[in-house]
């Protein structure tokens, strides 16, 4: 089954074509139009132009996409397209021009839920880890969460951050150091300078939470520290580099710490990381050396699957069409849209 896939719940318009059948995901093209640069100057998201900038460009990115995958709308069987959670005006392109494309070609049409493209994006290249429960990190500029994933469309919600996203948390440390938007890959890039025992940033504290976690503090933390060391302007180049890279460490332990502890519980032998910060070299170094200890395996999808994408739209779309799940026109795009049952 041919499947035209269509994201837009925030700052990228993406669009795919995939081939599903039974469990198997062809990806025939996978094209992202990234506005970072739009809203570099703003130091974060500015909602509007978002919303505002998939109009302009979402028509060609799927006509790009059909070309590349050698196929032509006609071909096309079904649509699926993310309609939460996100930036309200963003999700309503997408799911809008999803919608009157399919009901205008008289092809079946589902709606996604974009946390759970981003959890189960892992069967794209490993269609195994379909078949057992895993353990699901979801780490991005919006989310952080871990979950329980029993199979398609049974996910436990076992806890996410009571305040800001990591990928949040690495953005603001980076605005605090000086450093170009997004933060992630900026800070990724200046603490190899750095020593992560230069600072010692305390671990957030969640009462009778197992999984629940808090970047917050840590932002805060990281002001102080820049300004104990005299201000922005008084660092030096070291200075910044050992800020960044304690910084990252603790945001890391964090994160590897209460997938550790819910890996255990759990008794699952896979943990798959998806988001924006499943790129940091120091979080992958970090599970890599964790793997043979604890008996685990650390999936990560690769980039293009990692961040956001249409290609894990449209192959969960092709397994909830599989298991008779559609939608009809009425479908709201829904911006906090929840995931699962929380635990
Ligand atoms: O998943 P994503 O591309 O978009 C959404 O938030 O939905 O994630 C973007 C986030 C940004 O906060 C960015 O700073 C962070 O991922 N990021 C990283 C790295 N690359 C991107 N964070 C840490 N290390 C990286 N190498
Ligand atoms: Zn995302």
């Amino acid at each position: 089954m041919k499947i035209l896939g269509i994201e837009t719940s925030c700052d990228e318009t993406a669009a795919a074509v995939v081939d599903y059948s039974r469990g198997e995901t062809r990806v025939l093209s996978n094209f992202i139009y990234s506005q970072v640069a739009l809203h570099a100057p703003y130091g974060g998201i500015v909602p509007e132009l978002a919303a505002r900038k998939h109009i302009e460009t979402l028509a060609a990115l799927v006509r790009k996409s059909l070309e590349e995958a050698k196929t032509s709308m006609d071909e096309i069987e079904a649509i699926a397209a993310t309609h939460g959670p996100g930036l309200i005006g963003s999700l309503l392109v997408g799911l809008s021009y999803a919608k009157a494309l399919a009901f205008g070609r008289k092809i079946p049409f589902v709606g996604v839920n974009h946390v759970e493209a981003h959890l189960t994006s892992c069967w794209i290249e490993k269609p195994e880890l379909a078949q057992k429960p895993f353990l699901g990190l979801v780490v991005s500029g919006g989310h952080t969460a871990l979950f329980y994933v029993k199979k398609l469309s049974n996910y436990t919600r076992l806890g996410s951050t009571r305040d800001d996203a990591v990928g949040e948390a690495f953005d603001k440390a980076a605005k605090l150091l000086g450093l170009p938007y997004p933060g992630g890959p900026a800070i990724d890039r200046l603490a190899k300078e750095g020593s992560e025992k230069a600072v010692h940033f305390p671990r957030a504290q969640i009462k009778n939470a197992r999984y629940a976690f808090s970047f917050s503090g840590l932002k805060t933390s990281v002001r102080h520290e820049i300004e104990r060391r005299g201000g922005l302007t008084a660092l030096s180049e070291k200075d910044k580099a050992d800020v960044a890279a304690s910084f990252q460490q603790a945001a890391i332990r964090a994160l590897v710490l209460k997938a550790l502890k819910a890996a255990r519980d759990k008794k699952v032998d896979d943990v798959v990381i998806v988001g924006g910060v499943a790129a940091n070299t120091r979080l992958r170094a970090e599970c890599a050396s964790l793997e043979k200890k604890e008996g685990l395996r650390f999936h990560f999808p690769a980039f293009k699957y990692c961040t956001d994408n249409g290609a894990m739209i449209a192959a969960l779309g092709g397994r909830l069409l599989e298991a008779g799940i559609h939608h009809d026109e009425t479908l709201p795009a829904v911006s906090r849209l929840p995931v699962g049952e929380a635990a």
